[in-house]
């Protein structure tokens, strides 16, 4: 190639403009020292913080001992993870798909669906969110996923999030599962009405299709129960997880119910990373850490933290929503700003769907920096609302 190449990596995320070099509990620093409150966690992914000495111990001893390891090869960390995280779920006769992301958790969950029923067909959720690898994708709503991309795979049926008789009406002779979320995080944290997971479990059943949850952003204890479905009373046929399952290292696990397991063939889905034995031990050491004492605090600091941001927005009259720590506030058209101003003052956080600011703090957070966060959002509303009162 003659061209120099300008940009070692490819321009695919929006630019936030910092640097960070380093993370410890709830801050990042960037290089000159500077502490940011990591209220967004890379998307819900560093639950225990950064630099957790639970977690560090973990991937210290582990990357002594043995890192990676082909999935033909048995690994005693890897075969403990799978059966400590299935007895968490309460699904101790389903199987484990160890993979490497949330997008890839997914991937394999429709492949083993579509083989398992002879069908290629999916009902997915408008609103809905399940990552950007090209089978994900299908299943992920959304035009704005898609702007400037060939549509390449397609045989999703949509359904309006929340009602389980538009999604037994979108299901056809070709349908093989039903995906959903228990909550939209994507989508701008939306809480569907209650009773829609069990419905919807009651539809797929019914009507003899594949159940397909995805924890991917509402699991590991992100909503103050280890999973929003197992807190429903409900066991999919397919559970997918990832984001923090193990605390930071990159990986994703697809959960597969026995009656769907033994019609998946050997060799329907593989990775070489998968189930990798530095992984597992992240599994392991997470799943110690949230315990009930953790998910306690999770639901009652996330209650505090919602009453906090309901206060400092109530002359706005905005919408705080959301469970456990997984919150969005609707504040409009400035959302844009408003993430920008926060970011001014060293809060960060993210957005979700067309006007939501998505707070998804670690698990460690404390009431204190969860109040300052509550008051950099008041002030930062007020600011756009002054801004809006002062155009002609
Ligand atoms: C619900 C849900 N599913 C799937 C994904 C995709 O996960 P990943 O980005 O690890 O591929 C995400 C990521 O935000 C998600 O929130």
């Amino acid at each position: 190639m003659a061209e120099t190449v300008s940009r070692p990596l490819l321009d695919l995320y929006p630019n936030r403009g910092l640097v960070f070099t380093r993370g410890e509990g709830v801050q990042l620093y960037t290089r000159d020292g500077t502490p940011y409150l990591d209220l967004m966690t890379n998307y819900g992914v560093s639950i225990l913080g950064h630099g957790h000495p639970a977690m560090l111990r973990a991937i210290a001893e582990q990357s002594e001992r043995l890192v990676t390891l082909h999935g033909s090869f048995g690994n005693e960390v890897r075969t403990r993870a799978a059966v400590a995280l299935l007895e968490r779920l309460g699904m101790g006769s389903a199987s484990i798909c160890w993979t490497n992301s949330g997008a890839e958790a997914i991937e394999a969950a429709l492949k083993f669906a579509a083989v398992a029923m002879g069908r290629t067909g999916f009902v997915a959720c408008e609103g809905g969110y399940h990552g950007k690898t090209l089978g994900a994708q299908v299943v992920t709503h959304g035009a704005r996923y898609r702007e400037g991309l060939p549509a390449l795979l397609s045989n999703c049926r949509w359904a309006p999030f929340g009602d389980p008789e538009a999604i037994d009406a979108a299901i056809g002779v070709d349908t093989a599962a039903v995906v959903i979320e228990p909550i939209q995080g994507e989508g701008g944290i939306v809480v569907p009405p209650d009773g829609f997971l069990q419905a919807t479990a009651e539809v797929c059943r019914r009507r003899g299709v594949v159940l397909i949850v995805d924890e991917i952003q509402t699991g590991c204890g992100r909503t103050g129960a280890f999973t929003a479905s197992g807190e429903a009373g409900i066991v999919p046929d397919i559970l997918c997880l990832g984001k923090g399952l193990a605390g930071g290292i990159p990986v994703g696990a697809t959960v597969v119910s026995a009656a769907v397991a033994t019609r998946v063939p050997r060799g329907a889905h593989t990775s070489t990373f998968g189930g990798n034995p530095l992984a597992a031990a992240g599994v392991l050491a997470v799943l110690d850490a949230v315990n009930e004492e953790m998910l306690t605090k999770v639901r009652e600091r996330g209650a505090r933290f919602r009453e906090g941001l309901v206060a400092v927005t109530r002359d706005f009259g905005l919408e705080v929503r959301g469970r456990g720590l997984m919150i969005g506030v609707v504040v409009g058209d400035g959302r844009d700003q408003i993430l920008k101003t926060l970011q001014r003052e060293r809060v960060l956080a993210i957005p979700a769907g067309k006007d939501v600011v998505r707070f998804l703090p670690p698990y460690i957070v404390d009431d204190g920096d969860l109040g300052l966060a509550a008051g950099a959002l008041g002030a930062a509303v007020s600011a756009a609302g002054a801004k809006a009162d002062q155009s002609p």
